[in-house]
């Protein structure tokens, strides 16, 4: 399966829906209202052992291709993802994102990057910022939570903010065009707040597909950010 390329928008972060939140009983027609106003989508893979929750596999790459035309991210929120990594690459994942806190992160990202794809790491709100610095070489996106992973729906931590504002620095020190990912809570108050504190990537679950009207909503945050 080729890679797509990720497309990051010019002078806007990129909004990238939360399959976790959409409507499994017709998936095609919960991600259409987002197709042509996000940028990606993403997976959230959960396997009950390093985040309480058990979302889905590979499997659901497919199905979430067939419902959009839009690349995919995996978030493995999974303990051991090198067990796995060949079966999303394989399903059709552009961009596959592991936890600095999992098993092997080094060994994980240089193995997404063998398979083609874009490479992403993600820490827990809990989990230093410095922890990401062995890894910069192999990175395309460091992801900050700002939630505690494994439930769609929660509020967002106002604390991770000066943690977004100090990944970008170190972005920028690192000299390396590596994406700022956001995840958890964002909504269109959050979603201002995190594009101004340096995210150039915004996932987003719940506040998106409860919204009355999906699409009206990311039309107002692109033209908010
Ligand atoms: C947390 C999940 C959620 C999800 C987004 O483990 O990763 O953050 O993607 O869900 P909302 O936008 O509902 O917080």
């Amino acid at each position: 399966m080729k890679t797509p390329f990720f497309p990051l928008p010019s002078g806007r972060p990129a909004l990238v829906p939360s399959v976790l939140a959409a409507d499994f009983t017709c998936l095609k027609g919960s991600l259409a209202p987002a197709g042509k106003l996000s940028d990606w989508v993403q997976v959230d893979v959960m396997d009950g052992h390093f985040v309480p929750n058990l979302s889905f596999g590979p499997g659901i790459v497919p199905s979430v291709a067939a419902a959009s035309s839009l690349p995919i991210d995996a978030h493995l929120m999974v303990e051991e993802p090198g067990r796995f990594l060949d079966a999303f690459a394989a399903a059709g994942s552009g961009l596959i994102t592991v936890h600095a806190e999992a098993g092997s992160p080094g060994a994980c990202l240089k193995k997404i990057k063998a398979l083609g794809l874009k490479a992403g790491l993600a820490l827990r709100p809990k989990t230093p910022l410095s922890k990401v610095l062995p890894y910069l070489p192999l990175l395309d996106l460091i992801l900050i939570m700002t939630v505690e992973p494994g439930f769609g729906g929660q509020a967002f931590l106002p604390e991770m903010l000066p943690r977004v504002a100090a990944a970008r620095k170190l972005i920028a020190a690192s000299g390396r065009g590596i994406w700022l990912q956001v995840d958890g809570g964002i909504n269109a108050r959050t979603a201002e707040a995190a594009a101004g504190a340096g995210a150039d990537s915004l996932v987003i679950g719940s506040a998106l597909f409860s919204a009355g009207d999906p699409a009206a909503f990311l039309r107002g945050l692109r033209k908010s950010l």
